[in-house]
């Protein structure tokens, strides 16, 4: 029997793991200049938290959810996005005591069951940011911002944000029945899973991946028209700030967000390089969802990223061209005594540098030819000879310049080859 990967899952390998990691810094770098403590909550959580948070008409909450019974019967969910762990654990914590604004970022997998292609997954990673306790449109523009300036952090360039408003409770049901009516005499072009979506949030449908759909919805009317004083003011404020801020975007109204807890600002970030799956991140404003998690009314506004989408865009643009890096040192010996020596030289060096070395008594040359392949940038050879001496020879793999150097010398001699390689 030969056991593969689940559908819809892969391995990243130790050849492509450096990428994520990549990744996973300038994302943290990013997240800690904009002042967002990073927060881990669980892989799953009570199956009822999302159907409550992410909304039960949502393709999410139908039909792509891992949900089981654990021993005890308690239906449980691998998390299929992160913002409603972070609400349940803001409003357990009571992180948002004293009125403060809460600004958490996060970086995990997430499971959806969803067909697999290019892009899609079932368990696919997701960088993520929540700032909870602000109506300022200022936050918004914050979320929109950071998107963009993690990209930019990346190298990645033609990435473009869309933005919409999913308006209120307050203007969200005559828009709801305009959609209704406008669109009832075209029912019978839509898809089943439409007419359902029709039925309970007419909304959703704007979610369906069906062509036939998306073409009748393209004459459908904007929910911008139909915007509450607030919403429209809203919005208006995190244009002005986007614009004041010199940060390029468009206003895409046919764009839903495939969650039901939105209101007011909606964000994706695409890029053409990904096709179909083109959003790179999306997000936007819950002013909603705390309270309707159990907490006290609390407004809020995030965002989350696809990283294996991230990392498809940056290797076709060539951002990973240069190769994985390698360790600083490769310690090569010959003969026994020489081994032992290597050993302790290697122990020493690992405190504060990355070293290789060769466990299986390899000749020199191809402890050589190793070191080369592997990329190290500074090689310490003990031999025999150099044995007998009570030296190393400490060669710059780079010049191929090499001296002799006391052994009690040798870190100090690799550290400042090392800190001129680094400049
Ligand atoms: P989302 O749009 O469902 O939003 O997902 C965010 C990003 O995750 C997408 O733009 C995409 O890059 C990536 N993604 C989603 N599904 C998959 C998949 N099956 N395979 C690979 N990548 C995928 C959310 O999840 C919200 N929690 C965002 C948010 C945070 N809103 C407010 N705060």
């Amino acid at each position: 029997m030969k056991y593969k990967a689940p559908r819809g899952t892969r391995d990243i390998l130790p050849e492509d793991s450096w990428k994520w990691r990549r990744v996973e810094t300038a994302f943290r770098e990013t997240a800690d200049g904009f002042g967002y403590r990073e927060i881990r909550v669980p892989i799953f959580e009570e199956t009822d938290l999302f159907a409550r948070g992410i909304g039960d008409s949502t393709d999410i909450v139908r039909k792509e959810m891992y949900t089981f019974e654990d021993r005890k019967g308690r239906s449980l969910t691998l998390r299929p996005e992160g913002t409603a762990g972070v609400v349940r654990s803001f409003i357990e914590h009571s992180m948002g005591r004293g009125g403060r604004l809460t600004k958490v970022h996060y970086f995990g997998p997430m499971f959806r069951y969803e067909r697999p292609q290019a892009g899609r997954y079932r368990q696919f990673w997701q960088w993520g940011l929540e700032a909870i306790g602000s109506t300022n449109p200022a936050v918004d523009a914050e979320i929109i911002h950071f998107s963009i300036s993690l990209h930019d952090r990346l190298g990645l360039t033609g990435a473009e944000a869309r933005i919409n408003s999913a308006g209120c409770p307050t203007c969200t049901p005559a828009y709801n029945e305009l959609l209704r009516k406008e669109l009832a005499p075209k029912l019978d072009g839509f898809c089943s899973d439409c007419r359902v979506r029709y039925e309970r949030n007419p909304r959703r449908m704007f979610d369906c991946k069906n062509e036939t759909c998306l073409a009748i919805l393209a004459s459908a009317p904007s929910i911008l028209s139909s915007l509450c004083e607030e919403c429209a003011s809203h919005f208006e404020q995190v244009k002005a700030l986007l614009g004041g801020a010199k940060l390029k975007f468009t206003i895409d109204e046919s764009m839903a967000r495939g969650l039901d807890y939105y209101t007011k600002t909606i964000f994706e970030v695409h890029h053409p390089g990904l096709g179909a799956q083109s959003a790179l991140c999306g997000g936007g404003r819950y002013d909603e969802l705390v309270e309707e998690l159990g907490g006290d009314a609390t407004p809020a506004c995030g965002v989350s990223g696809g990283v294996d989408r991230l990392i498809i865009v940056l290797e076709e643009q060539g951002l990973f061209d240069e190769e994985e890096p390698g360790p600083d040192v490769y310690v090569a010996t010959v003969g026994d005594e020489a081994e032992a020596l290597g050993a302790a030289l290697v122990a020493r060096l690992r405190g504060d540098r990355s070293v290789e070395t060769d466990y299986r008594g390899r000749s020199l040359k191809a402890q050589m030819k190793e070191a080369g392949k592997l990329r190290a940038r500074v090689c310490v050879i003990v031999g025999e000879d150099e044995l007998a001496r009570g030296v190393a020879v400490v060669r710059d793999m780079e010049t191929r310049g090499q001296d002799d150097v006391p052994l009690d010398d040798v870190p100090a001699a690799v550290g400042r080859l090392l800190e001129r390689a680094e400049g």
